[in-house]
């Protein structure tokens, strides 16, 4: 199929390349002439494992091309929407201005027969809200919803080997019947492969999505605040964790205690869809996830109150090596990251912070002038009072104890992330703390 790809930020830069290697003849918009650039030489604009590889393979097969130009998604059967909803600057909810955008500059180009799809996630009762504009504007291209659950560090696999597939399709029945062999015949690979599909109307998908992640960071909040009991007590929070994922009603995954829950999705998301649901008038409906926004932000905090006590009380003219900058490991993305924001903080507060990075070192150099940057763990370590591990990136959980300790000046380290052996670093000299555990 002819398919335009409509925003090439990560979502859509993976999206575009993925439906090229599955036999597609694709066309990447965006805005962003120098992204658009970059990605028409090949070249990634984030870290992504197996990323670059696709998309040079993408490019090479002649099915894969990029462009600014609107007019030349004309031809195209389906077009994707896959550009951003960041949180609004001054409020909580999504900001559409990139969606709208998106459907406002395909308009001129768009032809009945070609079905538009939206894969951003947004809030339920934009896709009711873009086909009106669509039908004001005189055109009768169905739309369906198909949100996307990939995660970044694993997104080509994700969007090439999804968990399940979700259509969700406008009431008329024959535009709904078009929609459907479009995206069927879109995915037809990962049919074959048996993937399970959910068909529901608009507000159902985009719920789906939202649902998604607001239960995913409900669960890493739930353990996050089972980690404030366990301090209080002196019990065991991954132990814990690992009784009650034995659990299989309650499962293992996003069951780790630390630092807490960033990105590019899980915090605005969950706070968007606090803020549409206060719109709709059911505000108390998710009050819990108020709860879940807090214990988060409070676990920051914790790990800042808990390095200025490991300090003596005071960060001023102390030395802290900060291992890890981006939100998880296996990406670059520094985007509402707990490890940043906890650096920012201990810098702010006076301390000299060096930060390391396997991937995020240039983007924390651009974002934050103020911190300084090492090359590697050693180098950030030397001489410092205070080690933290915020990133749980593996060539820091396989970090030797007795050679860190020779480079540091006072052998401390908290481990924000509970991956480091307790016993090993302890052995090995140091005063070693870590998340709800003792
Ligand atoms: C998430 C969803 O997983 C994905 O389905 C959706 O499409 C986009 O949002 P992503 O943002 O890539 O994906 O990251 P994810 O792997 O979910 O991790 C999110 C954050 O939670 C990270 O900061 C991670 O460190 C943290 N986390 C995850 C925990 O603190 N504990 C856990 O047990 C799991």
């Amino acid at each position: 199929m002819r398919i335009s790809v409509i925003g090439c930020g990560y979502l859509g830069a993976v999206y575009a390349v993925s439906m090229a290697s599955i036999g597609h003849e694709v066309l990447g918009l965006d805005v962003d002439r120098r992204r658009i650039d970059d990605l028409a030489q090949g070249v990634a604009p984030f870290h992504e494992p197996g990323f670059d590889r696709v998309l040079s393979e993408s490019l090479d097969s002649g099915r894969l091309r990029f462009s600014t130009d609107y007019a030349e998604a004309a031809r195209c059967e389906a077009h994707v929407i896959c550009v951003g909803t960041p949180q609004q600057i001054d409020a909580a909810g999504a900001d559409l201005t990139f969606v709208r955008a998106a459907v406002d500059s395909l308009l001129p180009h768009l032809d009945d027969d070609a079905v538009v799809l939206g894969r951003s996630t947004v809030p339920v009762g934009t896709a009711a809200s873009l086909q009106e504009r669509l039908r004001a504007a005189g055109a009768r291209s169905p739309l369906a919803w198909n949100p996307e659950f990939l995660r970044e560090g694993f997104a080509v696999k994700d969007t090439l080997h999804p968990d399940r597939l979700v259509y969700g399709l406008p009431e008329d029945p024959a535009q709904a019947a078009r929609a459907r062999a479009v995206l069927d015949e879109m995915y037809a690979p990962m049919l074959e492969a048996e993937t399970p599909v959910v068909v529901g109307n608009y507000a159902t998908a985009e719920l789906v999505k939202v649902s998604a992640n607001a239960f995913l960071a409900t669960k890493i909040s739930f353990i996050n605040a089972v980690a404030e009991v366990c301090e209080a007590t002196g019990a065991d929070v991954s132990v814990i964790a690992e009784a009650i994922g034995l659990d299989d009603r309650i499962g293992p995954k996003f069951l780790r205690a630390g630092i807490g829950f960033g990105g590019g999705c899980l915090p605005k998301d969950i706070r968007a869809f606090m803020a549409r649901a206060g719109e709709l008038g059911v505000t108390e409906a998710l009050g819990l996830l108020r709860e879940v926004d807090n214990v988060n932000n409070r676990r920051r905090d914790h790990v800042v109150n808990m390095a200025r006590k490991a300090l003596g009380g005071s960060f001023t003219g102390k030395r802290v090596a900060v291992l890890g900058a981006a939100f998880k490991p296996d990406s670059d993305d520094t985007r509402q990251s707990p490890a940043l924001y906890i650096a920012s903080k201990i810098s702010g507060r006076g301390a000299d912070v060096v930060v390391t990075d396997p991937a995020a070192n240039q983007r924390v150099h651009a974002e934050r002038p103020n911190l300084a940057i090492a090359e590697d763990a050693f180098a950030a370590a030397d001489g410092a009072d205070l080690v933290l591990l915020l990133t749980e990136w593996a060539q820091f959980k396989e970090l030797d104890p007795v050679a860190l300790r020779e480079v540091v000046g006072t052998p401390h380290m908290i481990d924000g992330r509970n991956v480091l052996d307790p016993a090993a670093w302890r052995e090995a000299g140091w005063t070693y703390q870590s998340m709800g555990r003792p």
